[in-house]
């Protein structure tokens, strides 16, 4: 394999000959990781998803999954994206020329555009929310209030897309200043800041009167409720937490130093990631039960419960906004990183330049992500296999495209490129002395990973 003799090639330190940018210090590549992984998953999904599914229990099983598959296909996908020097479909060219791998590439962009479809559109409530948090127009106790609240939001079509649109143009002008200067600079400046309200906002949670019942519900271990689907669900999240199986890491593997330890990297993001998730469970679960609300799922847990729950709390109105501040934040750090993989698409590919390819990425988000934002009010009633465009591009891409791109991801690692390259790209050409991870990175990925993703697709296609 001549190729990989090009990664000899790769320089040692920052500021050689390089043909882009990369991560100035193992700090930025850590916050700019974390950013991408920890996102509106963290807040809504993941705290539900463990109440409701047998807390403690599901948390093991979500362990196992983020252990087996997610940390060893991110592993993977910095590993290619380092080696290959490029976007996902850069990469895979580069390292199987002339083969068709190049096509996971293609497919992880069309993941981003649906992943930020919709991901864009609820981003776009969480900012209209510290609006509306600030001038306290959605703070009340009463439940019913608080859903008019949200679905009048919702079901305007202009405010919609002008929330949508505004979440694009703030994640683009940052995406304008560069990798170093744009996303390295922007995540090293907001994730301590994000951490900072979590625990300003998991204190005053758990230190009010009845915040018991919330833990309770969150960690209790309950194994009666865990099924196969449970093992559905968590794989599906350590997926969508990790940001992988569509390119996102193998392009931030890019910008990745040679020096980088990738597997530590990746172990250590999937740890704070998970403590970023559990927080965020501390922060929501005790007062909503301190409160006597009952706790929601998805989207009417953050828009409806929550702003009730606050308004519950004295000095609630600065918490909500401490609240709502930090699911923005969290929001952005992984909208760069979605949208960073269809600017380097237009940039590597097509060879348009930075800035031209982030106002297109921007501008081509803003039309296909219409559609979602108006599922709610114009395209209501349009359907597509039963679902509206919002479901229809959650349902695309966590489902069908990024499971696929995963399996596809693991296979091409463990048995094309091969062991002897593996060693070499994650040894930092035996500079590291880490065998034993390798050697355990190797046998997941090449057996247990993709038999893992293979069971849970097929059941998601109700094929099994
Ligand atoms: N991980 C982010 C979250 O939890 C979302 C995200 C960012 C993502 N990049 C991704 C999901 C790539 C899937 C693929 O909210």
């Amino acid at each position: 394999m001549e190729e990989v003799s090009s990664i000899k090639t790769l320089p040692v330190k920052t500021g050689s000959v390089r043909a882009g940018e990369i991560f100035s210090s193992r700090l930025g590549v850590l916050t700019a990781t974390l950013g991408s992984a920890v996102g509106l998953g963290n807040i809504w999904r993941f705290p539900y998803l463990t109440g409701s599914n047998g807390g403690a229990a599901f948390l093991i099983i979500y362990l196992i999954c983020t252990v087996l598959v997610g940390i060893q296909v991110m592993v993977g996908e910095q590993m290619l994206g380092r080696a290959g020097k490029g976007n996902a479909i850069a990469a895979l060219r580069a390292l199987a020329p002339g083969k068709a791998w190049w096509l996971v590439g293609a497919a992880g962009v069309i993941s981003a555009f649906l992943i930020m479809g919709f991901y864009s559109e609820v981003a776009g409530w969480v900012f209209a929310y510290i609006f509306k948090s600030l001038s306290g127009s959605i703070l009340s106790t009463d439940p019913q209030v608080t859903t008019q609240a949200f679905t009048s939001l919702i079901a305007n079509p202009t405010q919609s897309l002008v929330w949508q649109w505004i979440v694009l143009a703030v994640t683009g002008g940052i995406l304008l200043f560069g990798v170093t200067k744009g996303i390295e600079r922007t995540t090293k400046t907001l994730m301590p800041v994000l951490f900072l309200l979590l625990i300003l906002v998991g204190i005053r949670s758990l230190t009010l009167p009845g915040a018991a019942q919330g833990l309770t519900y969150l960690f209790k271990p309950d194994f009666s409720v865990i099924t196969a689907d449970t093992f559905l669900e968590a794989l599906g999240l350590s997926f969508f937490k990790l940001s992988v199986g569509m390119g996102c890491m193998m392009t931030y593997g890019s910008y990745f130093r040679s020096d980088q330890n990738i597997p530590t990297t990746a172990t250590r993001v999937a740890l704070a990631d998970l403590m970023v998730s559990l927080m965020a469970g501390i922060a929501i679960f005790p007062a909503v039960f301190a409160f006597g609300f009952k706790p929601e799922s998805g989207p009417s847990l953050l828009f409806i419960t929550i702003p009730a729950v606050f308004a519950s709390m004295p000095l609630g109105n600065v918490f909500m906004v401490a609240f709502f501040v930090l699911t923005a934040i969290a929001s952005i750090g992984a909208m760069l990183s979605l949208l960073e993989v269809i600017v380097t698409f237009f940039n590597q590919q097509l060879g348009l330049n930075r800035k031209l390819s982030v106002v297109l990425t921007a501008a081509a988000l803003a039309v296909f992500g219409s559609a979602a934002a108006l599922s709610n009010s114009t395209l209501a009633n349009v359907k597509i296999l039963g679902l509206t465009f919002f479901d229809l591009y959650d349902y695309m891409s966590s489902n069908v495209l990024m499971p696929l791109g995963g399996l596809l991801i693991s296979v091409f690692i463990g048995w094309i490129w091969g062991y002897p390259n593996i060693r070499k790209a994650l040894s930092n050409e035996g500079m590291l002395k880490n065998e034993r991870v390798i050697g355990m990175f190797f046998g997941l990925i090449k057996f247990v990973t993709p038999a893992l993703i293979v069971i849970v697709l097929l059941n998601k296609l109700n094929i099994l």
